[in-house]
């Protein structure tokens, strides 16, 4: 899983690129920010909005990264309902 904080807004991702199902960061804890709010698959170059998911280049229309609710109590963070 992989958590996106920009700050009091939180987002969270199943840690899994929708090309061929691998962890988006190919070291462990490293992952490629690409610009303002992108995070790019260490693999094959896929760049995925951290906001909502959306992949915006180097796969078809449409895919994502998998959502996972979570919310943000403080300095907290825990899973939350769907
Ligand atoms: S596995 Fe992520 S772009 Fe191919």
């Amino acid at each position: 899983m992989l958590l996106y904080r920009r700050g009091t807004e939180i987002r969270g991702y199943v840690n899994n690129c929708p090309h061929f199902g691998l962890p988006l960061n190919a070291r462990a804890n490293e992952f490629l920010l690409y610009g303002e709010g992108l995070i790019m698959c260490a693999h094959h170059s896929a760049v995925f909005r951290l906001v909502d998911g959306q992949c915006v280049a180097g796969l078809t229309s449409g895919e994502r990264l998998e959502p996972v609710p979570v919310r943000l109590v403080g300095t907290e963070i825990f899973l939350a309902d769907a």
